[in-house]
């Protein structure tokens, strides 16, 4: 008995894939098909799939092709299969012509030719156009969205916005895009906007933008103020517009993992979390000398306020802020505790005092840590009594991690609601009404 086997993703299921699998089993007498997860997906940086792996698995097994169906979760797999499953010809497309020839050390490598004008990306694009970002701000993170949005599919960065012209007009010189010096003109070119202006501007731009039909991601903190977070929430309701708040930690796959095995019950109940974030900044930078909008809390409060909010929720029972300032008032360092029902917590940031930056989360039963930077989560250990038993667990993090909310953004632009949970509205709306507490306890507000 001849044993093939063959890999993809097979998403928005098409002829293509239908013709691979036919001339598949033909090659053989049993077939065994791998789907890829989500997971390994996206961590080999295919982001934007459609279909869900169980929707995925199903149009593979209704065309009678595969005998066995397996799912493909991690690079370095395949060679186990073919050993494990005694496969004599492994099959895969022309676009792939030479990347496996080290499995012919196992067995025989068949590329079959791929059907012509025809591919998932393709029917992705069809089904769903793509979006045109247009910037509006020329930051330092604007200049890390750019390459980021390159790597999702479906999205593509058209132009920026700055009212300083200068800046924009340096900023899409570099990244050859367009710049614009009227507003109007910049919303008639983009479908959807993200905004990494100045904290203190982003109320204005969302509203503007929503107003102009955009679908928006705005950078953290989203807004200053509890009422303007909720007047643009129903903005973009009564709109059918998405509005999210870019916390990149709130998409990234690892600290996803950490806040499934947080609360899966292996550390007891949560009665303590910490979260620390520290970034020394220049005396002269933006973040140190705006003495309205700047300092540490501002600049970094939402980081640490993300994991407390997923864990212990919105309903506090009180909220202190301790701050350490610099001669003009700004906070170099902040501490906000919070005591809820069940636990206590605190979120601590600076900008002009650097600490170990850790994430951890503390239970009836055990213990999570995440050292820094657990904001791009890669790593992090489960402790218990026992110090002797430690559990280890690691995640991808690729680039800059703009990617993963770039990614859910379109998704959810798509009509997929499957991100949402990430970061809810209640969540921004509690995090604006935590700054608005800040900034009007410093007399800022
Ligand atoms: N395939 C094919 N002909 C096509 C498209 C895909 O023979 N027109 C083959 C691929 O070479 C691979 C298998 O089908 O062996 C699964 O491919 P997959 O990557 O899931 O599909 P694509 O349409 O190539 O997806 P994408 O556009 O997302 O890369």
């Amino acid at each position: 008995m001849t044993r093939v086997i063959t890999y993809g993703t097979f998403d928005l299921f098409h002829e293509g894939h239908y013709r691979l699998l036919q001339r598949a089993k033909e090659l053989g007498d049993y077939l065994i098909v791998g789907v890829t997860t989500e997971a390994y997906d996206k961590a080999r940086g295919k982001l934007n799939v459609v279909d869900s792996l169980v929707t995925r698995i199903e149009n593979v097994r209704k065309t009678g092709f595969a005998d066995e169906i397996v799912i493909e979760e991690t690079q370095g797999q395949k060679i186990n299969d073919i050993r494990k499953f005694h496969i004599d010809i492994f099959v895969i497309g022309s676009d792939w012509t030479g990347a496996f020839d080290y499995v012919k050390d196992y067995c025989d490598v068949v590329y079959l030719e791929r059907t012509k004008n025809i591919s998932s990306t393709m029917l992705r694009e069809k089904n769903s156009p793509i979006q045109r970002v247009g910037i509006i701000g020329t930051g330092r993170i604007a200049e890390r969205f750019i390459p980021e949005a390159k790597l999702v599919s479906g999205i593509s960065t058209q132009g920026v916005y700055n009212p300083h012209t200068k800046s924009a007009e340096r900023f899409a010189d570099k990244w050859e895009i367009n710049f614009y010096k009227d507003l109007e003109a910049f919303y008639q070119a983009s479908d959807v906007v993200y905004i990494a202006s100045p904290h203190e501007t982003h109320y204005q731009y969302i509203k503007t933008s929503l107003e102009h039909q955009k679908h928006v991601l705005c950078e953290k903190p989203m807004v200053l103020q509890k009422k303007q977070a909720e007047e643009l929430f129903e903005c973009a309701r009564e709109r059918k517009l998405i509005l999210l708040e870019g916390i990149k930690t709130a998409y990234c796959p690892g600290f996803h993992k950490l806040l499934g095995i947080a609360c899966s019950g292996i550390i007891g109940n949560i009665r303590n979390v910490e979260a620390c974030f520290t970034k020394l900044e220049a005396q002269v930078s933006r973040e140190l000398t705006d003495k309205k909008y700047g300092g540490s809390f501002t600049e970094l409060g939402s980081y640490v306020m993300l994991p407390i909010f997923k864990i212990f929720g919105k309903e506090y029972n009180s909220l202190q802020f301790d701050s350490i300032r610099d001669e003009k008032g700004l906070d170099l360092f902040t501490r906000t505790t919070l005591s809820y029902p069940s636990g206590v917590a605190t979120a601590t940031c600076g900008l002009g005092v650097k600490s170990e930056g850790r994430l951890l989360i503390a239970g009836t039963k055990g213990y999570i840590v995440a050292e820094a930077p657990w904001w791009k989560t890669t790593y992090f250990e489960v402790h218990y009594e026992n110090a002797e038993k430690i559990e280890k667990y690691s995640e991808i993090f690729l680039g800059d991690g703009l990617r993963y909310e770039i990614s859910d953004f379109l998704s959810m632009i798509n009509g997929s609601n499957s991100s949402e949970f990430k970061l809810t509205r209640g969540e921004s709306v509690a995090m604006a009404e935590i700054m608005e507490k800040y900034l009007r306890k410093e007399g800022r507000g």
